[in-house]
């Protein structure tokens, strides 16, 4: 390889053009780069060689390479098909040349507009047509931001059950009218985008997860208008909507499934039908579904046993059949049309089902677990996590990147949602490849899998273990995400050893590698209502009554949904007005734990979330490396660092009780010197001012970091990487 100076590199791209010349016959056998150098037209490009060589992703189909020296890069991309009627084809570059994530065309055949010109193009989702040829010049991830495309990699995502968060009409439920109240308090928060959960027309048995109409926003909530008010109100503020999307079941009420009870031919193999074993007397196998229920139920309307893996009044969709799918992208087009920036895409592990029917095995791990109600008895071998399902996501994120392409829309983001413990599982839900992606974000569940465990289990090394299965099995292209709840666990602060360590739970999810959810509630440490069987007319999610008296507590998930806790002297929290009852009752905590009490006080763990919420926005925590510096049961360390900058985030698991923690960092970060300091940043509410520690500021020698139990803390490092060894990537 040769090197030269940067100016004769650009130069040298320019004598590429005219690029088309490269898509001739010759092009299609390239598959290295002295093939490449063979081809005539690119001679003078290859007299320049400037710079070192890298290949990139190369197929029969792409030839692709990077130019680069220490300073600048280039991607070279030649698209190889000569059918035109072939697809648009989306790749990612990402992780394949050190930290470089985006590119800006400088060089393009004709073929490419003005406008896909002028954007950025994120790496990790490069589009190309057929014949295409164009070079990038790149740029570090954490540069160049560019919104259009990269938003969904940087933001907080805000999980919101409308029904929960704000009443406007005082029927006692949340609409979308009271969410457009609450815009500035969720823009307070540094949140960028919402996630709405269903508010499409529902008979409402399972929170709206159950649809009747997926074109229309169920009245309660409010109308399409308003819904079109929202959306605007949203964009206007700069920040992004993205809905959920059930497209596994519908409601039994939804007209495709009346229709497909009474035989009208369109609609007969919309769902799944089967005849039972032994004559129709037995089901047509043993499966158990996610909702404590067998997953077949008889219809005596068509003699045939339907397919459910929720609910009985959730009948699944038939996704062998094309017009299903026909039907799942015009809802999909329907919503974008209407502007909205994603979808939460739910239950995707169950989207088809193995269609030998074969009996599913008890799990190993199903120990006294009922076999009649509780999923996880089973090894859900058959119909779960079928490959028909990962190639499904990958067709809709095709379908979305199309949509955004066709209609010049900025980047549309699938989020999935999968629960499995397997994480090899979850992984693939990123896609095959680089080449054959899926979901952007499959959300990772395993924080709150950790706080499942029993108590002597949530320790600093299980918590370790959890982190990095997930950091050392994340295919190299795909993005991180963290989330440490959902409207489906039960609420974090309740599930913690010490509600205290919440703030140290906050530093995981925001301040590690990757996109972070937050469910709303979480933000003020919300905790969960208790319900019981006894008051039962309390109880909305109707799913809990199926699991009986046993699992009732641990599977009801009203608990974690109260209605979000404004203020201490409204009624009702300021949720709904004094004179309605709101549709599920509010937890009993909310006098003293709700926004305006935590708004008012000098330290909260509101005002810590806001704050850890900006420094995301700095270079390492954006762009930058991260690495794990210590875990013990008691303790949990990382480092995240760029250029000069590098920031270290303590944990101390224990929870109250314990004895400080002491230890000398700047051993543990091989550092050359013998005294290292670092300035406190952001500390959790229960580090006091006139502690050892003290305030945002404060220099502290971390020869000697002293922690007490359940005390979090992120530092600067006062001195250069160059003589922390541990930084040296
Ligand atoms: C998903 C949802 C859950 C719902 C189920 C059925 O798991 O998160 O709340 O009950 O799908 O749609
Ligand atoms: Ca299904």
């Amino acid at each position: 390889m040769c090197s030269s100076s940067l100016s004769v590199a650009k130069e040298s791209f320019f004598l590429l053009a005219p690029l088309e010349l490269l898509r001739s016959e010759d092009v299609k056998n390239i598959t290295s780069i002295e093939e490449l150098e063979k081809v005539k037209i690119d001679e003078q490009f290859i007299r320049y060689c400037i710079g070192e060589y890298k290949p990139a992703i190369i197929t029969d189909n792409l030839f692709s390479f990077f130019r680069f020296t220490e300073k600048q890069a280039y991607l070279i991309i030649i698209d190889k098909r000569i059918d035109s009627t072939s697809e648009l084809q989306r790749y990612n570059f990402y992780g394949l040349l050190d930290t470089y994530g985006k590119g800006k065309i400088v060089i393009s055949s004709s073929t490419l507009t003005s406008e896909q010109i002028k954007k950025s193009i994120n790496l990790t989702n490069v589009l190309i047509n057929q014949g295409q040829t164009f070079i990038l010049e790149l740029f570090q991830l954490h540069t160049d931001y560019d919104e259009s495309q990269d938003w969904w990699m940087h933001d907080v995502i805000y999980e919101i059950i409308v029904a929960s968060y704000q009443d406007s009409n005082n029927d006692g439920i949340g609409d979308i009218q009271g969410l457009r109240q609450r815009l500035d308090y969720i823009q307070s928060l540094g949140v960028n985008t919402i996630w709405l959960t269903p508010i499409y027309t529902s008979p409402w048995k399972d929170y709206g997860y159950d649809i009747s109409n997926f074109c229309d926003i169920d009245s309660r909530f409010g109308t399409l208008d308003d819904f079109r008010i929202l959306i605007d109100d949203v964009h206007s503020r700069q920040m992004r909507i993205i809905i959920d999307f059930v497209p596994n079941h519908t409601s039994n009420e939804h007209p495709w499934f009346q229709a497909a009870l009474h035989n009208d031919p369109k609609y007969i193999d919309y769902y799944i039908w089967h005849k039972g074993k032994n004559n129709g007397k037995e089901l047509p196998t043993n499966w158990l579904g996610a909702s404590g229920q067998r997953m077949w139920t008889f219809s005596s309307e068509r003699n045939m046993y339907y397919l459910h893996q929720f609910l009985d009044c959730q009948p699944d969709l038939n996704f062998r059949n094309e017009n299903v799918l026909d039907e799942i992208e015009k809802i999909f087009r329907f919503w974008l049309d209407l502007g909205i920036d994603g979808f939460r895409v739910d239950a995707v592990r169950h989207l088809i089902e193995n269609d030998q029917y074969h009996d599913e095995p008890l799990s190993k791990d199903a120990k006294d677990m009922d076999p009649n109600i509780m999923y996880v008895a089973y090894d859900h071998t058959e119909s779960a996590d079928q490959s028909g399902s990962y190639e499904l996501v990958q067709r809709w994120r095709k379908f979305l990147d199309k949509y955004a392409y066709e209609n010049n829309r900025n980047y549309i983001v699938l989020i999935t949602e999968a629960y499995t413990v397997d994480i090899k599982k979850v992984m693939r839900y990123f896609g095959n490849n680089r080449e054959e992606r899926g979901s952007d974000i499959p959300i990772n569940f395993l924080i709150t899998y950790y706080l499942d465990k029993d108590e002597n289990e949530k320790h600093g090394l299980e918590l370790d273990k959890v982190l990095s299965d997930w950091q050392s099995n994340l295919p190299e292209y795909a993005w991180s995400n963290w989330c440490l709840g959902s409207h489906d666990s039960h609420r974090i602060t309740s599930r913690l050893p010490s509600k205290e360590l919440i703030d140290g739970f906050y530093m995981l999810l925001l301040l590690q590698s990757g996109t972070a959810l937050i469910y709303y509630g979480d933000e003020i440490g919300m905790c969960d209502r208790p319900f019981t069987l006894a008051n039962s007319d309390e109880i909305v999610d109707i799913t809990a009554f199926n699991y009986g008296e046993k699992y009732f507590d641990k599977m009801i998930r009203d608990r974690q949904r109260t209605p979000m806790q404004w203020t201490s002297q409204e009624a009702n929290a300021g949720f709904t007005s004094s004179t309605v009852k709101p549709f599920l009752p509010l937890s009993d905590t909310w006098h003293e734990l709700n926004v305006e009490q935590q708004q008012n006080a000098l330290r909260s763990h509101l005002k810590l979330f806001q704050q850890l919420v900006k420094l995301r926005q700095q270079a390492p925590f954006y762009g930058g490396y991260q690495k794990k510096v210590i875990a013990t049961k008691e303790l949990y360390a990382f480092i995240r660092w760029l250029d000069t900058n590098i920031y270290l985030i303590v944990i101390n698991i224990n929870k109250k009780g314990h004895d400080p923690i002491i230890n000398d960092f700047t051993k543990l970060l091989k550092y050359q010197n013998k005294e290292l300091f670092g300035e406190v940043i952001a500390r959790s509410c229960n580090i006091l001012d006139d502690s050892l520690i003290g305030k945002e500021g404060n220099q502290i020698n971390l020869n000697n970091l002293i922690l007490q139990s359940s005390e979090a803390i992120v530092l600067k490092l006062l001195t250069c990487p160059s003589n922390i060894s541990f930084c040296q990537q």
